[in-house]
């Protein structure tokens, strides 16, 4: 009998790969390697989250690694290697820089884990995953990008603050690049299922104060990693993607068809082709299974159609540098 136990490779071990790589051990995802170009960095995050196994019950087997050759037999790679942004930066900012790391990282997926399923953070995310997917080759459904979780949640959790409810109980998608286009979807942001607008209408009594209350939300939701950037001074945020990917690989390791807003190729749905771009998708062990489709207004499909073009110029500026 042979029983095999999910790996999972985390390419970059600095902020986010370090706290994911520990919410894989607590999550008890199987096997977890932590790799990095720094010499002993993940090795020494490796061993300090393996020396805490007693007390949080991993029971994982986790290392960290400066040899791409802990590639081999990666069910799941996990991508954050690259610069973070700076204070004043925009994450396209990031592009050329990220971009020459990125090949070279998809490189050495290609030739050591040619079956993996991807899941890229670096940014610029739907620049990065569209590269990811051209120098690996693997069909879309294996490339994907994680930013629309976190985005989601961010939306869900203002909402929350909002409303004085649980962040657990409001659903609220946001679809389109991860940059200052994406595309928070008001109307079908719900508590419980009760649309969010119909609340902020009870609890103001006005429409146009309700509008106001979401239309600040909405912006609060599209400047959010800024915000947290201009906090930290050093570096962007963490914690929340690396918790937000562990969502995307639990999904994946379990099969489990969760329906989340992630970074999938579309092909033809939202009336595009070709492109990376955040959606909601089905997980499950064949990656992005399943792009959802669903009825978007004239000024929603309209806002996603912006968000598509911010995308294809990115796109753009990567082919014209020749990358
Ligand atoms: N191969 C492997 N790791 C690399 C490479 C490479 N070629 N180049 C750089 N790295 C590593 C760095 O050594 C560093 O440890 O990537 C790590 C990135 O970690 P941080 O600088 O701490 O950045 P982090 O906050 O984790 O964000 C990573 O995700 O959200 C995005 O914008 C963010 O692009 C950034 C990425």
């Amino acid at each position: 009998m042979s029983i095999s136990v999910p790996k999972v490779v985390l390419i970059g071990g600095g902020q986010i790969g370090g706290v994911l790589a520990q919410l894989c051990a607590i999550e008890r995802i199987g096997e977890v390697v932590l790799y990095d170009i720094k010499e002993g960095m993940p090795q020494g995050k490796a061993l300090d989250i393996a020396e805490a196994s007693r007390v949080d019950g991993s029971d994982v087997r986790i290392s960290g690694t400066n040899d791409p050759i802990c590639l081999v037999g990666a069910d799941i790679v996990v991508v954050t290697s690259g610069m973070p942004r700076k204070d004043g930066m925009s994450r396209d900012d990031l592009l050329t820089v990220n971009a020459k790391i990125i090949s070279e990282v998809a490189e050495n997926i290609k030739q050591y884990a040619p079956n993996s399923i991807v899941i890229v953070i670096s940014n610029p995310l739907d620049a990065m995953v569209t590269l990811m997917q051209r120098v690996t080759g693997f069909p879309a459904n294996r490339v994907i990008g994680q930013a629309g979780v976190l985005d989601s949640s961010r939306f869900a959790t203002f909402i929350a603050w909002e409303l004085g409810v649980s962040a657990k109980d409001i659903n609220a998608p946001v679809l389109g690049g991860h940059g200052d286009t994406m595309v928070p979807l008001v109307r079908y942001a719900n508590v419980a299922g009760i649309p969010v607008m119909e609340q902020l209408l009870r609890k103001y009594g006005s429409a146009e104060k309700a509008k106001d209350v979401m239309d600040k939300i909405v912006q609060r939701v599209r400047d959010a990693g800024s915000e947290v950037v201009k906090l930290l001074k050093t570096g962007s945020a963490f914690y929340s993607p690396a918790t937000s990917a562990m969502s995307m690989i639990k999904a994946i390791v379990r099969d489990s068809k969760r329906v989340l807003s992630v970074c999938a190729k579309l092909n033809g749905e939202f009336g595009v082709k070709d492109y990376y771009i955040g959606v909601l998708a089905k997980l499950g062990r064949q990656g992005a299974e399943q792009v959802v489709e669903f009825d978007l207004t004239k000024e929603e499909k309209a806002m996603f159609d912006k968000s598509v073009e911010a995308v294809k110029t990115l796109v753009g500026d990567m082919d014209r540098l020749g990358i």
